[in-house]
């Protein structure tokens, strides 16, 4: 049985907290090792990224528990969660701003890690709203923060983005690349590194792993969860799937003028399994290990906007027709990570194609269409 509790910031706590539910129990599978029991809160569990690192952590036998305000996901991607891995867990629906419900929740499941999903990520929103980006971001990672240290839990993978780095000068980029953020989003995410490190050196944190992702496409290879972006999407992988389905006549691409082989943008996409893969990795270390490391998560490869879609025309046999606009303010040429310190510290390598990528959103973007 999945538990549902409700709470949220500036809702009566009384009316709305509570169990609704039966209180799950979590899946421990006799044959899994000890060092795969820990149980692991995932704050914004329901989103893109969540929901698939939910469903790798699931299949390697952690206990899961997801936290959501269900603000950008679908409540529909739980019962999904649990037909991919045959496993229900426990759901709390609260907003990470909430310090009583996260205490609560804390104290209802002691969990051995946090991974730390749940924020606002558009890029040209949280220019129109900053204080929203920094509310939720900031404020609600205090919150968090201050929740797990109220009932000792000491270790956090946090979801950080190459939206820190800003203009980079170099590319390949290396952690170690100035990080100037060029919008608000990109400096909340800043400052959250920040406070996690500062907590990791004053002892208050005893470890953590600080991801900065890359452009994460693609979806898992059932078709049962993928991106759900609301509204006409704003990232380039959704958007082209949408003309491939005919909800868009054709693909603007932003600029055929940049300094690349082809013209158009370079970034580096990586599959969201590599990506929820590479959250394991990151875990088993921060389970094993004191201290924090940062770390890039791309594939080290870029692609240009032309070469996506040739790539997507080819894995999918959709015709993406596209016309060529004025390039999208604030884009950079290109964008793309060194990937070395991950392979080097987590052990952890991407290794889905770009074809792979194409392929499951597609598939994931076609199936949701019906
Ligand atoms: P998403 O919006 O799909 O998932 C975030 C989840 O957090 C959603 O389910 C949402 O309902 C939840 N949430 C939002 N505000 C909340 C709150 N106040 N309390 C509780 N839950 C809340 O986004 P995603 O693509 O899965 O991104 C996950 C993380 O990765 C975010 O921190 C994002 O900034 C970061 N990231 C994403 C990308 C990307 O391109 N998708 C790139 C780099 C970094
Ligand atoms: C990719 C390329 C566009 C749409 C953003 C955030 C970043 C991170 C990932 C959260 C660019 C071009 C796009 C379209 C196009 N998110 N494009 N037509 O801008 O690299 O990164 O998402 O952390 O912080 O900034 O991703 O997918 O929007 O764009 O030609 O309709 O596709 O110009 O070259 P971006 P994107």
């Amino acid at each position: 049985m999945t538990v549902f509790w409700r709470s949220r910031v500036g809702t009566d706590r009384g009316a709305n907290d509570g169990m609704v539910g039966e209180v799950a129990r979590s899946h421990t599978g006799e044959s899994r090792n000890l060092g795969q029991m820990a149980r692991i809160l995932l704050t914004g569990g329901a989103g893109f990224i969540g929901s698939h690192t939910a469903v790798v952590l699931l299949e390697r036998g952690y206990n899961v528990v997801l936290l959501d305000d269900f603000s950008n996901a679908d409540r529909g991607v739980l019962e999904r969660i649990q037909r991919i891995s045959g496993i229900e867990i426990p759901v709390i629906e609260a907003d990470i701003r909430d310090e009583l419900a996260l205490t609560r929740a804390f104290s209802t499941f002691p969990v051995d890690a946090v991974i730390h999903f749940a924020a606002k990520k558009a890029v040209g929103e949280s220019e129109v709203e900053p204080l929203l980006y920094l509310d939720v971001n900031i404020v609600g990672t205090v919150r968090l923060l201050a929740a797990m240290q109220r009932v000792g839990v000491s270790r956090i993978v946090f979801s950080s983005s190459a939206a820190v780095y800003g203009e980079p000068e170099i590319c390949p980029i290396t952690e170690a690349a100035p990080a100037h953020p060029t919008n608000v989003y990109g400096r909340t995410k800043l400052v959250m590194e920040g406070m996690i490190t500062d907590l990791v050196r004053t002892g208050a944190i005893q470890s953590a792993a600080v991801l900065r992702y890359f452009n994460p496409v693609g979806a898992h290879p059932s078709g049962l969860i993928g991106e759900d972006p609301r509204g006409v999407p704003a990232n380039l992988m959704p958007y082209l799937c949408q003309v491939a389905r005919r909800r868009h006549p054709f693909l603007r691409v932003f600029g055929d003028d940049y300094p690349t082989p082809d013209g158009s943008g370079i970034r580096d996409y990586i599959h969201v399994m590599d990506l929820a893969e590479a959250h394991e990795f990151a875990l088993r270390r921060t389970l094993g290990h004191g201290g924090i490391v940062t770390v890039n998560l791309g594939t080290g490869t870029g692609y240009s906007v032309l070469q996506l879609v040739a790539a997507f025309e080819a894995a999918t046999g959709k015709k993406v027709p596209y016309s060529i606009m004025p390039r999208r303010p604030g884009d950079v040429a290109e964008c793309y990570a060194d990937a070395s310190l991950a392979a080097e510290l987590l052990q952890w390598r991407a290794t889905r194609t770009i074809e792979d990528m194409c392929r499951d959103a597609w598939r994931w973007e076609s199936r949701a269409a019906f």
